[in-house]
């Protein structure tokens, strides 16, 4: 019979990476704490047609790279609906916004989320079917100050904090500015007829996308295209005053707090949301796909999905990515290896009960404890203990009834006797 396998682009997480992740985790809970950030915890699957209207029908996730599906009517009545495993956050954030009326409380919306996403992308080191994004999202009505550049600035350098604080060096901030909605139509309109005489001799992708959608041309990939690109017009020539002037005050504010950033004049962003500050973290140890995480302002994504004016700025990191980058920069031996405080080794079977006894004193006084097993010869017990704790404990009969453990410490070699009272401090010590 052939073993079942995790599906292609998924993966188990396993121990002791998992301690990773949730170090990370951690260290971004307590940064969107310092920030004022609340978390929101949205569905993993939505109507399919938040990501057509929000994401946009013409960008590679919803165009080749959802989940969808038919979900059936459970009754005559009941209409089928298309449902798609979440590819992003933020539509799904914006939709809960609206959803809620969070804007009515006339307040910014601060909200962070972590969890998995889905995308079926040609799975390659750093890019999965299935990955996870730590992601946060600054929202609401225009009367909030949801539209200041400050806010930019300060998403930016909360991510310039988180970064340093995970102790990721080395990394890049890219920045641009993709403009109003009206700045990109100019734009297209540039780009449209600059692409004219010379889409000819570019990709098949690019040709298709210099009648649908111009800007995605910038994206493209494929090395003999790169010469032409660099010879077409930039978003930034097509800035209205107010978009320069919302992108100069980012950067002041940027300058201001000493976070370094380089402009790309390329950066415009695969989802079509986007407006005005667009941005990218990238990372040269990760290869190909060397974005750590990615975002930008949406000033017009909420009425997009039928709800109020809520301008918005937000990004989100690939956990994995980030995973990867730290695991690189870890010299492995150096990193201190998981180990319990004590392993406790019952001598002979009927003295399990009483190690249950003890391994919950000293766990309910904070110890991390590897519960041992009677039927285990006391080599076996040592050789288990020695790879999974510090100090092994003996529990016989002639311990229980004195009241006195012998302790032995694999790093000194020294066995002690210890009262049972002074048990848990010898111990943590
Ligand atoms: P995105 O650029 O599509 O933006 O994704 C953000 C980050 O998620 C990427 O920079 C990358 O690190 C990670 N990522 C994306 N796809 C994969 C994949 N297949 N495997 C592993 N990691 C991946 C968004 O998703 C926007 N919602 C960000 C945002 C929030 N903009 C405003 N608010």
């Amino acid at each position: 019979m052939s073993t079942l396998k995790a599906v292609r682009g998924t993966r188990d997480l396993l121990p002791p990476e998992t301690a990773l992740w949730n170090r990370i985790e951690a260290t971004a809970r307590d940064v969107f704490a310092r920030y004022n950030f609340g978390e929101i915890r949205t569905p993993v699957f939505e109507d399919t047609g938040l990501f057509a209207r929000g994401v946009g029908e013409e960008t590679d996730i919803v165009s080749k790279e959802m989940y969808t599906w038919e979900d059936r009517a459970r009754a005559q009545s009941e209409k089928t609906q298309s449902l798609t495993l979440r590819p992003e956050n933020t539509a799904g954030v914006v939709r809960a916004y609206i959803e809620h009326g969070l804007g009515e409380s006339g307040l910014l919306q601060k909200l962070y989320y972590i969890g998995p996403q889905f995308r079926r992308e040609r799975p390659q080191k750093g890019r999965y079917r299935q990955f996870s994004q730590i992601g946060a999202e600054v929202i609401g009505p225009p009367s909030a100050g949801s539209e200041s550049p400050l806010r930019d600035a300060e998403v930016l350098e909360m991510l310039a904090t988180l970064l340093d604080e995970l102790g990721i060096t080395g990394w890049v901030l890219e920045l641009n500015s993709v403009g109003s909605a009206a700045d990109r139509a100019r734009y297209n309109e540039a780009l449209r007829e600059a692409l004219i005489p010379v889409v000819g001799q570019m990709c098949g992708d690019c040709q298709r996308r210099a009648e649908t959608n111009p800007l995605r041309v910038l994206d493209c990939k494929v090395a003999a295209d790169q010469p032409i690109i660099e010879t077409l017009p930039v978003i930034a020539d097509s800035l209205d005053e107010a978009s320069g002037a919302h992108f100069a005050a980012v950067t002041a504010a940027l300058d201001a707090a000493g976070v370094p950033y380089t402009r790309n004049h390329r950066l415009v962003r695969g989802l079509d949301y986007y407006t005005r500050t667009t941005f990218e973290f990238t990372h040269g140890g990760l290869g190909a796909q060397n974005a750590l995480l990615g975002g930008g302002r949406y000033d017009g994504l909420s009425e997009m999905l039928g709800g109020p004016r809520a301008p918005g700025i937000g990004f989100a990191i690939g956990e994995d990515r980030l995973v990867l980058t730290l695991l690189a920069a870890l010299d492995q031996k150096a990193a201190p290896p998981q180990v319990a405080d004590a392993f406790i080794a019952p001598l002979g079977e009927g003295m399990n009960a009483a190690a249950l006894v003890l391994a919950r004193e000293l766990r309910h006084q904070g110890l991390w404890i590897e519960l041992g097993e009677g039927s285990f010869r006391l080599k076996k017990s040592f050789e288990a203990a020695d790879k999974t704790a510090r100090q092994i404990v003996i529990l016989g009969e002639d311990e229980l009834q004195s009241g006195i453990l012998t302790v032995k410490n694999f790093s000194t070699g020294v066995q002690t006797k210890v009262p049972r009272g002074e048990l848990a401090v010898f111990l943590s010590n």
